[in-house]
């Protein structure tokens, strides 16, 4: 006798080898990214890195090109598999783990956490409570977190609400983005017709927290925020921002709390 199949979460079945052909036309440059990071948030040689849902080592690869010791943690076999691929071919150092970040933990390990092209907000809002907990736990005092995130300003005010269509190397890509306001959660569908006429599609649900969420989230995991931007090159934010980037600190010693509340 068999039951019903167990449905997995949608975040467990969509980074596979579909991934790239759905998403990564809205991939921006990773170098210039890279460069873009570093000139936000500059460290000195040989930092360690969590890059979080490092997907197929877009970022891990090139910080660690630069000589950081960069740790990939993710879900998806499928995307560590090239990521491994593409590092090997390269002849890049840069230590993969396959994990949850639901329950990545290494204590005091890092000096930066990247989340970088919407890894966030997958979840309940306890489970990503506890992710931005093992982050700061993860962070060195003083270590910082770039959360390079959709705006929340933009699906808050429905604006990024609407079906668009583009012409990508693999066929004709439509993309649709709704924006529930009673969950605060944001599905984008997007399906790829091909050439012959097969059509592949995934849909992405993630919870758009709001700028005074994510300060008070933030906060309560033990990290301040120190800026809102509107990409990852700095620029400032605001409602009609293409990102919203948040760059937040874990405090330095004990009674950063009281500290933090006097600013
Ligand atoms: C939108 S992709 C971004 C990947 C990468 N940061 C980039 O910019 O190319 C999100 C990544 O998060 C990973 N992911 C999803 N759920 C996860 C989980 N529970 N724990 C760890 N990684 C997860 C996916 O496998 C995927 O590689």
């Amino acid at each position: 006798m068999s039951g019903s199949p167990v449905q997995r979460p949608w975040f467990e079945t969509i980074f596979d080898e579909r991934y790239p052909e759905l998403f990564g036309p809205l991939e921006g440059d990773a170098e210039t990214e890279v460069e873009e990071i570093l000139a936000l948030l500059p460290l000195p040689p040989g930092s360690a890195i969590e890059d979080l849902g490092c997907g197929r080592g877009r970022h891990a690869i090139p910080m660690a090109r630069r000589g950081h010791k960069v740790t990939g943690v993710d879900i998806s076999e499928n995307m560590l598999r090239l990521a491994r691929c593409r590092a090997e071919k390269e002849g890049v150092q840069v230590e993969w783990v396959r994990e949850d970040m639901r329950t990545f933990c290494r204590p005091r390990a890092f000096n930066l956490c990247l989340s970088l092209f919407t890894s966030f907000g997958y979840f309940s809002d306890e489970e990503n409570r506890k992710v931005l907990d093992n982050v700061a736990k993860s962070l060195k005092e003083g270590g910082a977190l770039l959360l390079d995130l959709r705006n929340a300003g933009k699906g808050l005010s429905r604006l990024e609400d609407g079906d668009k269509t583009m012409e990508v190397p693999t066929g004709n890509l439509r993309m649709s983005v709704r924006f529930d306001p009673r969950t605060m959660r944001a599905r984008a569908e997007h399906t790829l017709v091909r050439p012959d006429g097969i059509r592949i599609s995934s849909t992405f649900d993630v919870r758009i927290y709001s700028m005074e969420e994510l300060r008070e989230m933030l906060l309560k995991a033990g990290m301040r925020v120190k800026d809102f931007y509107g990409s990852l090159s700095g620029d400032p934010f605001d409602d009609e921002s293409s990102r919203m980037v948040v760059h937040a600190v874990k405090a330095k010693g004990r009674s950063w709390r009281a500290t933090w509340q006097k600013d």
